[in-house]
């Protein structure tokens, strides 16, 4: 049986993971709206350059593509070497005020997926550190609240944990009042442009040591799935969930020694 055609809307298209994914849902015969800052030959129905640090941006783009979406995949993100701002206003930010606005135009039964990352662990214990920054609905208060924050806390950890807390706080009543589940998928290393970034502001030691715990980097071919699962029907009852996607090396961290087999 062929599966009817969705309206689908990839943010961060243009490269990796997001390419990967808009490039899945335009093979299934899914009507794709590609978004990338950078122009980008990514298989789609249609593409639009939008700057997430941009506020005014965002919401322009939101002003012309309409309603009845069925999926929103926010994929963009930029690594810990970017300026600091900028990783908060696109990992962070950007993603909240893209979600928010899109609401209403997201079909009921629609669902966001946000792709956040393992780098976001220990988010739990950064609840109360972080309540200034998920109070901040605007660039000014996100940069003036950075402002009184260690530098040497890494500000990609910071952004990916900001958007993990306020998408479960989003959650509920997204569900209540539209009818549009949101969740996050949180990758480990994956084999996509920001990986030599990653290896530069994590140290390349550490992503080595990830890779030879669970003996591979992930591929976009991995992460890719379980956005589409998230982003689909079939997933109707899982809301407000950070997903794992890392070939079990975050699992482990928390529950003491692995079994010997
Ligand atoms: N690759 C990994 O190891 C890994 C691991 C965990 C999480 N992630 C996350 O996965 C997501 C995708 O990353 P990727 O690995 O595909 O990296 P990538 O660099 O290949 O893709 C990131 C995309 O975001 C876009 N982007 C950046 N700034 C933007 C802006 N201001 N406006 C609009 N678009 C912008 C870029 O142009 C690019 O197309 C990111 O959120 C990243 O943090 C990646």
């Amino acid at each position: 049986m062929v599966s009817p055609q969705r309206r689908v809307i990839v943010v961060g298209a243009g490269s990796g993971i997001g390419a990967a994914t808009a490039t899945h849902f335009h093979q299934r015969g899914d009507h794709v709206l590609a978004i990338d800052v950078r122009p980008n030959d990514t298989p789609a129905a249609r593409h639009e350059l939008c700057d997430l640090r941009d506020a005014s941006a965002i919401t322009a783009l939101l002003g012309r593509i309409g309603p009845d979406w069925d999926a929103l995949a926010y994929v963009a993100g930029l690594p810990g070497t970017a300026p600091a701002a900028d990783v908060l206003k696109v990992n962070y930010l950007g993603m909240r005020l893209f979600t928010t606005g899109m609401l209403p135009l997201l079909r009921q039964g629609a669902a966001i997926v946000t792709v956040a990352s393992v780098a976001a662990l220990g988010w739990q214990q950064r609840l109360g550190d972080l309540e200034g920054l998920l109070d901040a609905a605007d660039a000014e208060s996100v940069e003036r609240w950075q402002a009184t924050q260690d530098p040497n806390y890494p500000v990609y950890s910071t952004s990916k944990q900001a958007a993990i807390i306020y998408a479960k706080r989003l959650a509920p009543a997204a569900w209540r009042k539209y009818g549009v589940r949101v969740n996050t998928v949180s990758p480990g290393p994956t084999e996509t442009p920001i990986l030599a970034d990653f290896e530069d502001s994590m140290g390349k030691e550490v992503l080595d040591t990830v890779k030879a715990t669970i003996g591979r980097h992930a591929t976009v071919a991995d992460i890719v799935p379980v956005i589409a699962f998230l982003g689909s029907p079939e997933s109707r009852w899982i809301n407000g969930q950070d997903i794992h996607v890392d070939g079990g090396f975050v699992a482990p961290l928390s529950v003491g020694a692995p079994v010997a087999l």
